[in-house]
């Protein structure tokens, strides 16, 4: 079993007696293209078939945003809302839990088994996921801050406290940062240190520990979607040199020149080579697609030995550029036992692989 307390940063994960149990149901309401529409899953691997813009990302999308309450495709929940209406709502069955959201312009609201929720920490309890969709191929192309929030994504769901300290971390960052900005004294600015400095050391603790969990779990599953071809290597790199408050107090001119915080974790980023090289460079299409599943893979494996049952993974649109043979040995690197969704255009790599249900999409119904 993985390390339970990754770097003994904060408590072991609570006990809640919320074990992450299979969602039965999805309830959209005015949610992105769909009016209403109601999702009922199997307990093993679903599939929804369909044609481009049928709305098979946005009901994967529903699920996630049900579950965790953060959109893997934006940031501003207005999107998701249905053209032309006021709010859009969701409601699911997850185990025995009963969770629903609405989310309206400027304004949230949670219930948990018909209770309203004025903090989301219950709520968040009820179910883990591990998501995959194309934008996530930015893991390896894109900027470090995609990687910090594929760590973020983990933390928030592995480790208590993780959230709190992330937001905690950002809001001093952010205080510190106007400060630098407007060109305040400096006994203004070093005000924010020590606050920034105890959480900031926190956070790169957590990271590490989890990088060196999930690391031998990725290069596992590198190994097995590529048929033993790649070796994955993953390294955290810090942005900030131990001890960070010595880090932070050697980069005063830096700072007072650029006029921002240039050290700490909000500079953290992971470097990721396959067969020694550098895979944003030097990596092709088919190898970058499975690096990333490669690393969702190792997250769902990690939170799966942190809680005793794999996240619900919700799968969207997988295969891409893998070839035949890519393709079935992801299918069967995929945690056997974990409740999967999949989306796809085309159903031909699943001769062989067990599929519980498969729906097909189309004019905005399940069938
Ligand atoms: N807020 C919204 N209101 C109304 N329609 C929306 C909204 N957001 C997205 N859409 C539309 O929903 C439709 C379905 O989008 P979605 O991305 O879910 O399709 P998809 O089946 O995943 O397609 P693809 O196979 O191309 O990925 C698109 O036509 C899109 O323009
Ligand atoms: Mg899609």
């Amino acid at each position: 079993m993985a390390n339970r307390n990754p770097g003994n940063a904060f408590d072991a994960p609570r006990e809640t007696g919320r074990i992450p149990r299979v969602i039965t149901e999805v309830r959209l309401r005015h949610f992105r293209c769909f009016d209403a529409l109601d999702f009922q899953p199997g307990p093993g691997r679903t599939c929804i078939v369909g044609q481009n813009a049928q709305g098979k990302t946005s009901i994967l999308e529903a699920a996630c945003v049900l579950l965790r309450l953060q959109s893997p495709r934006t940031s501003t929940p207005v999107e998701m809302i249905q053209a032309g209406q006021a709010a859009c709502a969701l409601e699911g069955r997850v185990g025995d839990s009963h969770l629903a959201c609405r989310f309206a312009h400027g304004s949230r609201e949670l219930m948990l088994d018909s209770k309203p929720q004025s903090r989301s920490d219950d709520y968040l309890s009820v179910a883990r996921i591990t998501w995959f969709a194309n934008s996530d191929l930015e893991l390896v192309k894109g900027g470090g801050s995609v990687r910090r929030r594929f760590l973020d994504f983990l933390g928030v769901q592995s480790v208590p406290g993780y959230r709190k300290a992330l937001r905690d971390y950002e809001r001093t960052l952010r205080s510190r940062n106007a400060l630098l900005k407007e060109g305040r004294p400096r006994r203004e600015v070093l005000a924010f240190d020590s606050p920034l400095i105890e959480v900031g050391e926190v956070l790169v603790k957590v990271r590490r520990a989890l990088v060196q969990a999930i690391t031998p779990l990725a290069q596992t599953a590198c190994t097995g979607i590529s048929g033993a071809a790649d070796a994955l290597s993953v390294v955290y790199v810090p942005g900030c040199a131990e001890p960070f408050a010595e880090s932070l107090a050697a980069s005063r001119g830096e700072e007072e020149r650029l006029r921002q915080t240039v050290r700490g974790p909000h500079r953290d980023d992971l470097e990721i080579s396959l067969n020694g090289l550098k895979a944003s460079a030097f990596a092709s299409e088919g190898q970058h697609r499975s690096i990333v599943l490669a690393l969702k893979i190792a997250q769902a494996r990690h939170l799966e030995s942190l809680h005793e049952k794999p996240p619900v993974l919700l799968l969207d649109d997988i295969f891409g550029e893998l070839d035949a043979a890519r393709r079935n040995r992801l299918i069967s690197s995929l945690p056997a036992d974990a409740q999967t969704i999949i989306t796809t255009t085309f159903l031909d790599w699943a001769e062989g692989h067990p599929i519980e249900k498969v729906f097909q999409l189309a004019e905005g119904r399940l069938s």
